[in-house]
């Protein structure tokens, strides 16, 4: 499983690139908020200049046409810029047309394995399970992970990639790459988590205070 890191803070991006281990960044106009700008290019360009892989930009726009200007523009702003496009009936007209113009879509807010299902048809390069969202529900968001994951792998020709997206604690994580998911997307906070354990910490200390007890 790939991780690509939920946030748009050059802070965190530069410290988890660091790590070696993120493919890419998934950004939306809440984590744009978040960071209190509105100035989508600049933070965008930014993150391209730290991460090679795929960065997620959100398009604004409601209707089809607008979203296919609006993804034109902003696939222009790096070549590894993809667009998320949110699963909606004008979503996927505009996601039917960019994808045969080769710009990579990130089909956005997807609930159900029938979303997904039809974000993949359209030629969405990537499908979003929001999986913290449906559990707040009470629904099981990974069992929407794993419903895809099947209906896709019954039909190879679709080359879509799922993503386990609002990710909230290493749980969701660890769950995730249990299913098989290419992908997720985790917040800087959790992903600083997956990296600790109490049981590490103690062992550094124990390591540490037996080589000072024999070396003088
Ligand atoms: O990747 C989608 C993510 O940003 C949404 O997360 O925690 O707002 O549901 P959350």
């Amino acid at each position: 499983m790939q991780i690509f890191l939920d946030t748009a803070n050059i802070e965190n991006i530069k410290q988890a690139a660091s790590l070696g281990i993120i493919s890419g960044v998934t950004t939306n106009p809440s984590l744009l908020a978040k960071e209190k700008t509105s100035d989508y290019e600049t933070v965008t360009k930014k993150i391209c200049k730290i991460i090679d892989g795929p960065v997620s930009v959100e398009v604004l726009s409601e209707d089809a046409e607008g979203m296919i200007k609006e993804a034109r523009i902003k696939a222009a702003w790096a070549p590894n810029v993809n667009i998320k496009i949110p699963i909606t009936a004008d979503g996927l007209r505009a996601t039917s047309v960019l994808s045969k113009e080769k710009i990579k879509v990130n089909m956005t807010l997807c609930f159900s394995a029938n979303q997904a299902l039809l974000g993949a048809l359209a030629g969405a390069a990537y499908v979003s399970i929001f999986v913290g969202r449906l559990d707040d529900t009470g629904q099981d968001g990974m069992q929407v992970v794993e419903d895809t994951l099947t209906i896709l792998d019954n039909y190879p020709d679709l080359d879509t990639e799922v993503i386990a997206a609002s990710i909230r604690h290493p749980l969701h994580c660890t769950n995730a790459a249990l299913t098989g998911v290419h992908i997720a997307t985790v917040p800087y906070s959790v992903l600083m988590q997956m990296i600790q354990h109490p049981m590490t910490d103690v062992g550094i200390k124990k390591f540490l205070a037996d080589w000072k007890s024999v070396s003088k």
